[in-house]
């Protein structure tokens, strides 16, 4: 993480999966809430996207925005492919598994914008995964363990911003 939070600027990160209607859009959504929540939205711009781009357009998938909203999350942003302005645009840019981090680094154009790139593992605190698994093929446990990675991810992530 080469920029922290500053005053002046809004500090802007990207969540990427594979599909961008899953993960990505669910750990957008779990990050935006927590920044409203500590009255920071102006300073930051929280963002998602795909390696894909199978989904273009779409809604997140029924089941991830069925497992958010009890949570409080409506899920309403839409698909999109990660391209080459995001590494100039974001100061973060956050994979949910190797994969994805490894698809980044092919599209990244410069050192400085591989070091944008991060995985989130070092923010999961959790027996068994130290990446967000693809929901995708999975039944109801697998979008309510995305949620759950997720919300404990992201409240590290942004303890780590601010810091
Ligand atoms: P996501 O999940 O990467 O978390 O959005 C997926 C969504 C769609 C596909 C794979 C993963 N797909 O192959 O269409």
């Amino acid at each position: 993480m080469d920029r922290k939070l500053s005053s002046n600027e809004k500090y802007k990160i990207l969540f990427v999966c594979l599909g961008n209607i899953c993960r990505s859009p669910a750990a957008q959504a779990v990050m935006q809430r927590l920044v409203d929540e500590r009255g920071l939205t102006e300073r930051f711009l929280i963002d998602s996207a795909g390696t894909s781009g199978y989904h273009d357009g779409d809604l997140p998938d029924r089941r991830m925005r069925v497992h958010a909203r009890p949570r409080g999350y409506e899920l309403t942003h839409r698909s999109r492919r990660v391209e080459g302005s995001d590494f100039e645009e974001f100061d973060l840019i956050v994979a949910m598994d190797s994969a994805n981090a490894a698809d980044l680094r092919e599209l990244a154009a410069t050192p400085e914008e591989v070091r944008k790139i991060e995985l989130i593992s070092p923010y999961i605190n959790h027996p068994h995964y130290d990446y967000v698994p693809d929901p995708y093929y999975e039944g109801s446990e697998g979008f309510e363990l995305v949620l759950d990675l997720l919300e404990d991810a992201c409240r590290n992530l942004l303890i780590k911003v601010l810091s």
